[in-house]
């Protein structure tokens, strides 16, 4: 009889294991593997820059914002625990890749060049890429004006890589975007070119500054994660849920007031 009762313990101790690691993620497949240690604490680790209000700040210490929100309601679906992990921007697509960290958040559009090295979920919100200047004798009215002037930026970032484009421009690269609004006020650089919301909130802080009406390059967001990883699609099917459910636009209502 005790025979018989320590086996069917074992037994369905051996299922509850099986199924933490399912409602985690999935993490037991081999892909990722090297994050294992990490499943069994049942966490998943995500890469972020958390210089980029109101996707992802700091507030006494802890990381809030859009992004950390959605990341909490999707390890909630998935039966996980949220780890933030903080790093510049530039650092994020290696942190995924190498597996590191089990995916990236960080008001990160979507392009082609990325998809080469990781897969992106369906996009979760769309932005604009914006010209901030200075609201006196600004030599920047327009786009066309970025001709030639030297422009701050956040390295590694969509708006890095638009700049770069423009003909005779000088970019000056940072590593957070609150630095390149700050050089544009010591007047170091001409304009800045960043994501609105952002943009937004570096105006509000930054007096004598103003975003041009004259935005450029739409953009989708979306969570990045190792190519090929099972994640990307449980991924999925929880944003689609809480797309359906209102989650996503409570969230986003929660920290952009219009
Ligand atoms: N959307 C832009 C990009 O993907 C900028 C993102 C910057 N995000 C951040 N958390 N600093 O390149």
């Amino acid at each position: 009889m005790k025979k018989i009762l320590s086996a069917v313990l074992a037994v369905a101790m051996l299922c509850t294991c099986v199924l933490m690691f399912t409602a985690c993620g999935g993490n037991n497949s081999s892909a990722a593997s090297d994050a294992s240690s990490k499943t069994e604490a049942k966490e998943l680790h995500m890469a972020t820059n958390a210089a980029f209000e109101p996707y992802e700040y700091k507030e006494g210490g802890e990381v809030v914002g859009i992004d950390a929100d959605i990341a909490n309601a999707i390890c909630e679906k998935l039966g996980c625990k949220l780890v933030i992990d903080d790093m510049d921007f530039d650092a994020i697509i290696t942190a995924v890749t190498s597996g590191k960290d089990d995916f990236g958040m960080a008001g990160m559009t979507i392009t082609d060049e990325r998809k080469q090295s990781v897969d992106f979920t369906d996009p979760y919100t769309n932005a604009v890429q914006v010209i901030i200047v200075n609201e006196k004798d600004s030599p920047v009215a327009s786009a066309d004006d970025l001709k030639g002037k030297s422009i701050g930026v956040q390295m590694g970032t969509t708006g890095d890589i638009y700049v770069t484009d423009i003909e005779g421009a000088k970019v000056e690269r940072f590593n957070k975007g609150a630095d390149a609004v700050l050089a544009l006020t010591q007047g170091k650089v001409d304009a800045v070119v960043i994501d609105n919301q952002p943009a937004k909130a570096f105006v509000a802080q930054n007096p004598g500054t103003k975003i041009l009406d004259d935005p450029f390059e739409n953009e989708e967001y979306a969570i990045c994660l190792k190519k090929g990883s099972e994640l990307t699609e449980q991924f999925n099917k929880a944003l689609k849920e809480l797309k359906d459910d209102g989650t996503i636009d409570t969230i986003i209502k929660k920290y952009i007031s219009e």
